[in-house]
């Protein structure tokens, strides 16, 4: 009798068990379907998936400041770099980013280590890329610890690139090559560095950086769009005058073409300096650029862009999946302010993540999240590759998704 008592004792145990069981995985399911919405996988899943990845990385690989990730060659080596590169902020940006997801310490000590090395590059004024590399590694880092010494960085970078505007074209130089035939050129990705010197003026109250990102977004949008909202790569002006002389392209496939991260670049940077200014001038113009990029007859039915929307061989060109990328976290900040499209622009955004979470989107070479970008189709260099940059801006979008 006694054993009897025991197996029934013991069979509703186990009942119990297994409806509890029962219970959290349909409660956890149900809360997951709620999350999910059109995506197949949650924006939180998805940055818990690339958390991982990335800490096995760092497991095998030392922080190295002449092995700062970049990209990967088509024999599935690495493209490894230093400081002074452009691209330099985003590896330990992407780090800074997955730390703010995931709260775990060895994210945030390599984000540290691998910070410390662009330091130095806070005092180059032969370069207008100082937001890149300064302001998507030390303000994220400013942003999540709140460390003074990130907070000088930030403010002396800020510094160095306003030694690059100039008052009569209302715009900060790009670059300093080819100054035998641009006497002072402006590329579309410069609003990028703008972010930083918003930031600046929010960190110091000295108005003078905000004042030069306003103008020189003020005169980005005079001169670098073209009548359907597409924008030119490069602006040349002449510094007497300050007209704009030439309008061409470096990276596009044509000086009249569209360059799809150009693309991207613009719809970012123009929604980030709404954000600063309140300007509505800069709301209109993302919001143009979004509806330019979201309807344009050769977007690709998986919404990743040929890296020019108006390259000659299209279907059969090469993708940008940083393009992307870049467009996909500027229009979840978009959403924000351009509430009538709100819905379209996050459904858009659900459909790219769902694209990039297939098999061959997936990068199969470590450091690295994603593959299929281009970096210079007419410099012959990174087509079709893993890069850096579409990694740094995938991450950010996921993150704006979680929080929205
Ligand atoms: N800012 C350089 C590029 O987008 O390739």
């Amino acid at each position: 009798m006694r054993d009897l008592n025991y197996i029934w004792f013991d069979m509703r145990a186990l009942f119990f068990m297994l409806l509890s069981v029962f219970l959290i995985s349909s409660c956890n399911n149900a809360q997951k379907e709620g999350k999910k919405e059109t995506l197949k996988f949650t924006a939180s899943e998805t940055l818990d998936r690339l958390s991982t990845s990335m800490l096995s990385y760092l497991k095998n690989h030392s922080p190295d400041s002449l092995k700062i990730p970049r990209s990967a060659k088509s024999d599935g080596s690495l493209k490894l770099t230093s400081s002074r590169d452009w691209t330099s902020g985003f590896f330990p940006g992407t780090l800074w980013q997955l730390y703010g997801h995931s709260n775990e310490g060895k994210l945030l000590k390599a984000a540290e280590e691998w910070t410390t090395f662009i330091d130095k590059e806070k005092w180059d004024d032969h370069t207008h890329d100082l937001g890149f590399k300064l302001y998507c590694s030390f303000g994220h880092g400013h942003r999540i610890t709140n460390r003074e010494d990130y907070k000088s960085t930030i403010i002396q970078a800020a510094k160095t690139l306003i030694k690059r505007y100039n008052e009569s074209v209302g715009c900060i130089r790009s670059w300093d090559f080819n100054a035998d035939i641009w006497e002072f050129p402006v590329i579309i990705d410069n609003m990028m560095n703008l972010d930083m010197l918003f930031e600046a003026t929010r960190l110091t109250g000295d108005s003078i950086y905000h004042q030069i990102a306003y103008q020189h977004a003020k005169t980005t949008l005079a001169n670098h769009f073209r009548a359907d909202n597409s924008s030119y790569h490069v602006v040349v002006y002449d510094t007497l005058s300050g007209m704009a002389n030439e309008k061409v392209t470096h990276q596009g496939y044509s000086s009249e073409s569209a360059w799809s991260r150009g693309q991207a670049w613009g719809l970012y940077g123009f929604t980030m300096a709404y954000r600063w200014t309140k300007d509505n001038a800069f709301l209109e113009k993302a919001k143009s650029i979004a509806h330019y990029f979201i309807h344009h007859s050769n977007m690709p039915h998986d919404k990743i862009p040929y890296w020019d929307f108006d390259a000659p061989n299209i279907p059969n060109e090469p993708r940008d999946v940083s393009a992307a990328t870049v467009a996909a976290s500027a229009l979840l900040e978009l959403a924000k302010y351009d509430v009538k499209n709100k819905s379209k622009y996050i459904q858009w955004v659900d459909q790219v993540f769902d694209t990039l979470n297939s098999e061959d989107y997936i990068s199969s070479i470590s450091p690295f999240l994603l593959d299929h970008s281009t970096g210079s189709i007419p410099g012959e260099f990174e087509i079709d590759v893993p890069i850096v940059y579409a990694d740094y801006y995938y991450v950010e979008a996921l993150l704006r998704r979680k929080n929205l």
